[in-house]
C-alpha cells in the first residue's frame, strides 16, 4: 500500500520517512540514514527537520533565549543544534540587532551555550561545519574575521568527538565540559568541569530542594567538589580566543 493510500484514521508518512542515502557521501537535511550498515552499527538515524521543530516547540521559551544551554548527547551532525542555533540568533537580531558590537558579541554567547557530543569523526565535523556555516552567515563573516576563528574554537571544544554513554572522549580521556559566560565589554568568562562531575551535580541539586518546600540540609553545597571547575581560565575576548583556534 502507497502512502496515499493510508487506510482511514491512519496518518499518512511523512515524505522525509521515505529517505535513505546509501548511496551519497554527504548528509542533507532531507535524508534520514547515511547506510543501512551505520543505522545497525552505530543507531544513526536521523529526526526529520519538521518532528525537530516540533519537539523544540515544547521548549520555545528555552530555545529562544539567547544564553540558555543545551547539551545534545548524540548530536549527529546537527539536526538539533543547528535550529537551536537560528531560534538563538533570531533573538540575538531582535534584541540586539541594532547595535554591531552588542549583536556580534550576543551572537557568539548564543553559539557557546550549545553543546554536543557524538561518536563517528564525521559526524561531529559536519555538525562544527554547520553551526559555524549558520553562525558566520547571519553575521556575514568570512575566514578574515577574528569572530570566525572565536566562533569555530567554541566549536572546538563544544561540539565533542567522544562516548557520551562512557563519558571519554575519543582518547579515552574524562569528556571535559567548558562553560562560558560573557561578563560585558567584549569578555568572556571561561571555566571548565568534567561532564561526570556535572552529572553528580544534577543528583545533588534535586537533593538540595528538600521536599513540600522544606529548607534543606544542604545548605553549603557550592562547596562540594562537584561544583567546582577543574580549570578556571582569565577573561578572553574575541582576539584572544581566535588566537586558540586550530591550537591543539
Ligand atoms: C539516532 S542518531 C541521532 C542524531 C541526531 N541527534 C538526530 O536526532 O538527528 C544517533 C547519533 O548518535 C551517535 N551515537 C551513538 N552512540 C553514541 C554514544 N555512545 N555517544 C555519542 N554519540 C553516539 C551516532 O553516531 C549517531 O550520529
Amino acid at each position: 500500500m502507497s502512502k496515499s493510500q493510508a487506510p482511514d484514521g491512519i496518518k499518512p508518512l511523512q515524505p522525509e520517512f521515505d529517505a535513505t542515502r546509501d548511496e551519497g557521501p554527504l548528509y542533507r537535511g532531507d535524508k534520514l540514514i547515511k547506510s543501512k550498515k551505520r543505522v545497525a552499527d552505530h543507531g544513526e538515524v536521523f529526526t526529520p527537520p519538521w518532528l525537530v521543530e516540533k519537539m523544540l516547540d515544547l521548549v520555545k521559551g528555552e530555545t529562544e533565549r539567547i544564553d540558555s544551554r543545551f547539551l545534545e548527547p548524540a548530536c549527529g551532525s546537527g539536526n538539533f543544534l543547528v535550529p537551536i542555533l537560528q531560534r538563538k540568533l533570531a533573538a540575538v537580531e531582535a534584541k540586539y540587532g541594532k547595535n554591531a558590537f552588542e549583536e556580534r558579541h550576543y551572537a557568539l554567547l548564543a553559539l557557546t551555550s550549545c553543546y554536543g557530543i557524538e561518536l563517528l569523526a564525521d559526524n561531529i565535523a559536519e555538525c562544527r561545519g554547520n553551526m559555524l556555516e549558520v553562525f558566520a552567515q547571519y553575521l556575514g563573516l568570512t575566514e578574515d574575521d577574528d569572530l570566525y576563528h572565536a566562533a569555530s574554537h567554541v566549536l572546538s571544544l563544544n561540539l565533542i568527538h567522544g562516548d557520551a554513554m562512557k563519558m571519554t572522549d575519543a582518547d579515552g580521556g574524562p569528556i571535559m565540559i567548558v562553560e562560558w559566560g560573557y561578563i560585558g565589554k567584549g569578555k568572556f568568562q571561561r571555566r571548565d568541569f568534567s561532564l561526570k562531575s556535572l552529572t553528580e551535580a544534577g543528583s545533588l541539586k534535586e537533593e538540595r530542594q528538600g521536599y513540600a518546600g522544606q529548607p534543606s540540609l544542604f545548605a553549603t553545597l557550592g562547596q562540594h567538589p562537584v561544583f567546582q571547575p577543574i580549570a578556571n581560565h582569565a577573561p578572553m575576548n574575541v582576539r584572544e580566543l581566535a588566537a586558540l583556534d586550530g591550537a591543539a
